[in-house]
């Protein structure tokens, strides 16, 4: 009978609008969490990625704001390295700290940002080189710190910093890798 097919064709159609549906929502959310999935530090990526607006929402796009996450912890590090040494009293504390700045300054004021508008000309290889380099200042800054042997509540807070900046880095490095894979 032809009324069956009639019958049958609804529902078919509202199955097809079904499957259909969650391909056209795919948000950037789904582009954050793949992305994010196979960086070694998933949590930190979608805390820095999903709270962003707009949403980055194509993956080059993701890579910068992820280098501009990278950039903005590290200023604001280097920011809080100015000010402990203003208010020390710690020959030795002071002398790591001065030189903790005298690292990250050129790497906040040139090197990230030229990494950045690198990444919009497609320089990605540049990019991951710039943020490298970031992380070993990262780790060089913290055995200054270390060696000047203070453990105050400051010092404690700095070695946080610096740890939160160096995983930034491992993750927007693993970012623009998926990038460049085309992942
Ligand atoms: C530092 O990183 C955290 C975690 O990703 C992020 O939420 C925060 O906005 C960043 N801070 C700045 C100043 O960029």
């Amino acid at each position: 009978m032809k009324r069956s097919s009639a019958v049958t064709s609804p529902p078919s159609l509202s199955l097809f609008l079904l499957l259909l549906l969650p391909l056209l929502a795919q948000s950037s959310d789904d582009l954050i969490d793949k992305i994010c999935r196979v960086t070694p530090f998933i949590d930190l990526c979608e805390a820095s990625l999903r709270p962003l607006t707009p949403s980055p929402s194509d993956p080059k796009s993701l890579a910068s704001a992820m280098a501009s996450v990278v950039l903005g912890n590290m200023t604001d590090t280097l920011g809080y390295i100015q000010s402990l040494i203003r208010h020390s009293h710690d020959p030795a504390a002071e002398r790591a700290l001065a030189q903790c700045a005298e690292l990250y300054r050129p790497v906040v004021k040139f090197n990230i940002p030229q990494a950045i508008d690198a990444m919009r000309r497609g320089e990605l290889g540049f990019a991951t080189y710039v943020l490298g380099d970031a992380e070993k200042q990262t780790d060089t800054c913290q055995k200054w710190i270390n060696s000047a042997g203070a453990d105050d509540e400051n010092s404690v807070a700095l070695t946080a910093r610096n740890k939160q900046v160096k995983n930034l880095c491992d993750v927007a490095i693993s970012v623009i890798k998926s990038l460049m894979k085309g992942r």
